[in-house]
């Protein structure tokens, strides 16, 4: 049994897909969590701010969810050909977070999908090129959806099983 935390970074199509997402993983035995970026509504990262506030709002149960998990599934929309601010945001917080940087990313498996209005294949594009370098090992599969292309449940299925193994 893994432990498989599911993080969207919006409130409707992508909570939606990540909620598909944990529940197949319970289905499957596994241990499932949602975090909602969109409702951590975090600060703006800037370097003034992060020196000037000492406790980040969401930060700490962030950390916390992120930490405790074997694999993330980052589920997020295209936005402007790239990912939505509400991931890029709290990954520049959690990335200043430098003593234990290594050990939240590195290594960590990741799997990514998306709920996009068009195509989506850019916003995929943009978490594989983060995450990779930020250490995790994203997995190859990944899942596309919109309005006119459902969520494939093998897909789902093929990429919670390699996110347990
Ligand atoms: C600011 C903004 C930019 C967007 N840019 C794109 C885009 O480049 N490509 C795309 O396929 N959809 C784009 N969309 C549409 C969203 O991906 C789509 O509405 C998605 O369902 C939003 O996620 P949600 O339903 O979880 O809120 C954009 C939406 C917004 C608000």
């Amino acid at each position: 049994m893994a432990k498989i935390l599911m993080i969207t970074a919006t409130s409707d199509n992508n909570l939606a897909l990540a909620e598909k997402f944990a529940d197949a993983a319970s289905g499957m035995g596994h241990e499932s969590d949602i975090v909602n970026l969109a409702e951590l509504d975090m600060p703006m990262f800037t370097v003034a701010r992060s020196k000037e506030l000492d406790v980040v709002p969401g930060m700490a149960a962030l950390k916390e969810a992120m930490s405790s998990a074997d694999s993330w599934m980052i589920v997020a929309p295209e936005y402007n050909g790239s990912m939505p601010p509400t991931l890029n945001n709290a990954v520049a917080w959690l990335s200043t977070e430098w003593q234990d940087f290594r050990a939240l990313f590195n290594r960590r498996k990741v799997g990514l999908a998306t709920h996009s209005g068009g195509g989506g294949e850019h916003v995929i594009m943009a978490m594989r090129q983060m995450f990779s370098y930020l250490g995790c090992n994203v997995i190859g599969r990944k899942l596309v959806s919109n309005k006119d292309k459902e969520a494939n449940p093998e897909t789902i299925e093929d990429m919670l099983n390699q996110l347990a193994n």
